[in-house]
């Protein structure tokens, strides 16, 4: 607690213009989306420039006080909470958009700029963020790339690794990285910023941006199937990556656990009529709509036609679309509204993918976890996910967090995952939640390579000690 007040004291006089939330209510920042980590932070800075966070970051490093970077705070692995009561160095002032080139399609931001409002300034030129999410309203770009989030339409415009052109950030000694190439192609010596992308802001915060944005599609169609088996979902989607080939931007894999409880939880009529054990959406963009409308029209008839979707329907406008969406993005949400959510997100070879769910299911009703009744922890297993990514999100819904529940599936769903040769994280990350178990996923070789990249930018946690970026996501295991 002194440090928090030697801090506060020499606040103005260290570094200047920073705001603090200490006398603020700082629940939301102790506290992740789930509702499953908590922190009992006492300070929590915004700086307003990345001169600011450089001041923030030195400071900390010379008095030896742990930091955590926090965006949105939408992460699913609890890596922006203060579980060890760090300070927290939260991006929001860090909101302009700085340049955006219409003729390259660079766009240069600040790392705490919202996704949705970042996408809206993006329409209004015709661009598109090449990155959409469910927490779209509230993640920031700086959190989206320290994630490497993947999203939905991943199939389609590629990973932040190879989007993202350059990066702003701050080391934790305070030494600016300014590496914000607005250049496709710089083969001048090693891509360092990779390090940050996806580097859940062990060795530095990341404070500007700069991605290459496509241009918006002119026409989006959006089909729903309900398949009777997980065989025919894999051969749609071989289908549809040869009808549909280069219109196709998103293959999203549903079961019927998920869409039932969204409607439980909903109430909203359903798309299709009857019970289908699995549903897809398909979404098409491109430059003409009567021809991708038709497109998909005749992909729906064919795979009709050959049985392998049972039921289907086509969006007729922008709310038919979004409301078809909302039975894919509002899974999420709905999963929390018993209790708690135990969320796995694992990516193996397709034909496995959703064998996983099946076997956990399995495993929690034998242990008599399952059931209706609240005296049950478990309300439910549900699978739903990135089929085009290969990437399932394995979600078991809960009355409340159980400790008999967490020792069923853990580490069965990480052993499970390594002998398929799998990643235990496809898409959220480490954090918290992941950092036990990164030797199902990575070699013992690769972690000692890892540690001394750690080591290389921020040598004092390293050495065991209070450090700025940080030890809950730290690599140390
Ligand atoms: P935070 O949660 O604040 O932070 C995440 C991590 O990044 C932490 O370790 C934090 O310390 C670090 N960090 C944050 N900002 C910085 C920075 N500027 N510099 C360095 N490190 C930083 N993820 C997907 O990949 N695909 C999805 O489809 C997806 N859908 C989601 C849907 C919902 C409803 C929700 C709640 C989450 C979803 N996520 C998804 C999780 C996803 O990781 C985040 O939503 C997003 O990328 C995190 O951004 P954020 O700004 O909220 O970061
Ligand atoms: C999603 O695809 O909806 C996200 O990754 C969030 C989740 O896994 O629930
Ligand atoms: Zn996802």
């Amino acid at each position: 607690m002194t440090f928090f007040k030697n801090l506060l004291q020499v606040d103005s006089a260290v570094i200047d213009g920073v705001s603090s939330d200490a006398s603020d209510d700082l629940e939301p920042f102790n506290s992740d989306w789930m509702k499953k980590y908590r922190g009992n932070t006492k300070l929590v800075v915004k700086p307003g420039s990345t001169e600011e966070v450089s001041k923030i970051l030195k400071y900390c490093n010379d008095h030896m006080l742990a930091v955590v970077p926090q965006g949105g705070n939408s992460g699913l692995v609890g890596g922006s909470v203060p579980v060890f009561d760090e300070i927290v160095v939260n991006t929001t002032r860090l909101n302009s958009i700085r340049s955006f080139d219409e003729v390259s399609g660079a766009l240069v931001v600040d790392a705490g700029c919202i996704l949705e409002v970042v996408d809206r300034f993006l329409a209004e030129k015709n661009h598109i963020f090449p990155l959409d999410l469910g927490a779209k309203g509230s993640c920031h770009i700086g959190g989206n790339v320290a994630t490497n989030a993947g999203g939905l339409r991943l199939l389609r415009y590629g990973s932040l690794h190879g989007n993202v052109l350059g990066i702003e950030a701050v080391l934790p000694d305070g030494t600016i990285v300014d590496d914000l190439s607005k250049l496709r192609k710089n083969n001048t010596g090693y891509d360092l910023k990779q390090l940050f992308i996806g580097g859940e802001g062990t060795i530095g915060i990341i404070t500007g941006v700069s991605i290459l944005c496509p241009q918006r599609p002119k026409a989006v169609n959006v089909a729903f199937f309900g398949l009777d088996s997980f065989n025919k979902v894999q051969r749609a989607f071989r289908e549809a990556k040869g009808q549909l080939s280069e219109i196709l931007s998103a293959f999203e894999l549903m079961d019927s656990q998920s869409q039932d409880l969204v409607h439980t939880v909903t109430k909203k009529k359903r798309p299709l009529e009857g019970d289908h054990p699995f549903y897809c959406l398909v979404e098409t963009s491109g430059s003409n709509s009567e021809h991708d409308s038709e497109k998909l029209e005749r992909f729906l008839e064919n795979v009709m036609s050959e049985e392998i979707v049972s039921d289907g329907v086509l969006a007729q406008d922008e709310t038919q679309m979004q409301a078809l969406w909302s039975w894919r993005e509002g899974i999420p949400e709905c999963l929390g509204h018993w209790g708690g959510v135990y969320k796995y997100d694992v990516s193996i070879p397709i034909s496995e993918l959703y064998q996983l769910v099946h076997d956990t299911r399995e495993r929690l009703s034998a242990a008599g976890l399952i059931g209706s009744e609240e005296s049950y922890p478990v309300v439910d297993v549900v699978g739903y996910g990135h089929m085009g990514d290969s990437n399932l999100h394995l979600n078991i819904a809960t009355r409340r967090f159980d400790k008999e529940v967490e020792r069923r599936l853990e580490p069965f769903v990480y052993e499970w995952i390594a002998q398929r040769h799998g990643s235990i994280s496809a898409e959220h990350g480490l954090g918290i939640a992941k950092k036990p178990y990164i030797g199902y996923s990575r070699s013992q070789t690769m972690i000692k390579l890892m540690k001394q990249i750690k080591n290389l930018y921020d040598p004092v946690s390293c050495h065991g000690l209070c450090s700025p970026v940080l030890l809950p996501a730290d690599l140390v295991v």
